[in-house]
């Protein structure tokens, strides 16, 4: 097994099942994530995905780098090619995916988190992009992905030195947006997948579209396009039932219709 996946309802947690390696990427790791991403968008109940790594030294070193030492210039490629289609699943899912980075995330893993929609860390734990220091650049989407979420200066401050973050620093850096005691970061991710999944899932969907493709528009384009996702809620059930749960001063009730 790869992954260790629980299934709560409308929240799972996968957890990376490897930390003797700490949880680095390996081929079948990642053919197993594109697996579980496609069985995430058929599964109607599914709302929020945690996503972790075993143990509590790494949330994911990057590459597996033993694996890597037996890999041709083309495996390489392919690997690559399927970072890139894992990590784009991620972020271009309808499911929200939070982070919760429970050791070090190092290169490949810094980049996974990078993918997910929130990061929950834990206050032991430290980020890092080293690839510099290892000949080569971040190869995940590192370089693009980190400017994109906490500007080009301070990616470059982190991409060219190479060095770690922990998770005062990282807060700081807005690179991750909660932080936990070690003992309690499970709990905090799963607190910060409730308040997502308590959510209209379709609404939920149309916000990350509008947040995630409209960030680099120019300002009327992103105004067109989040106006189309939020044309899209108007004919829904759930909008229906916000409404008539607000006249009945109870909670809604949401089914993603
Ligand atoms: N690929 C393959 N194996 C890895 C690995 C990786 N990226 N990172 C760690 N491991 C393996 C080690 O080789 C070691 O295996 P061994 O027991 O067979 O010797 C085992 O995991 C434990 O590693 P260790 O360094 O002792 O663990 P730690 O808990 O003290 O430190 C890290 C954890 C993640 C901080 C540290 O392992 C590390 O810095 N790894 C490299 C990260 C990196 O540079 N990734 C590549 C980015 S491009």
């Amino acid at each position: 097994m790869e992954w260790i996946v629980e299934e709560r309802c409308e929240v799972e947690v996968w957890t990376i099942d490897g930390e003797a390696r700490r949880n680095s990427i390996t081929r079948a790791m990642l053919s197993a994530l594109n697996a579980e991403l496609r069985r995430a968008e058929q599964t109607r109940r599914l709302r929020c995905v945690v996503l972790t790594g075993a143990g509590t030294r790494a949330f994911c070193a990057g590459a597996d780098l033993k694996e890597r030492a037996r890999m041709s210039e083309g495996d390489v490629h392919v690997f690559h090619q399927d970072l890139r289609t894992a990590l784009r699943g991620i972020e271009t899912s309808p499911k929200v995916f939070v982070a919760a980075v429970n050791g070090a995330a190092l290169g490949g893993g810094l980049e996974l988190a990078l993918a997910c929609d929130l990061r929950v860390m834990s206050a032991a734990a430290e980020m890092g992009l080293p690839e510099v220091g290892l000949g080569i650049i971040p190869g995940g989407g590192g370089t693009q992905r980190l400017a994109r979420a906490i500007g080009v200066a301070r990616a470059k401050d982190l991409v060219l030195t190479a060095r770690r973050v922990d998770a005062i620093e990282a807060l700081a850096y807005g690179l991750v947006t909660r932080a936990a005691p070690p003992e309690r970061l499970r709990e905090a991710a799963l607190e910060a997948a409730a308040e997502v999944a308590r959510n209209a899932p379709i609404s939920l969907r149309q916000a990350k579209r509008a947040i995630d493709g409209g960030f680099h528009l120019p300002l009327e384009e992103a105004l067109d396009l989040e106006n189309r996702m939020y044309q899209d809620c108007l004919g829904t059930r759930d909008r229906e039932e916000a409404l008539r749960a607000f006249a009945e001063k109870r909670r809604p009730v949401f089914t993603g219709e």
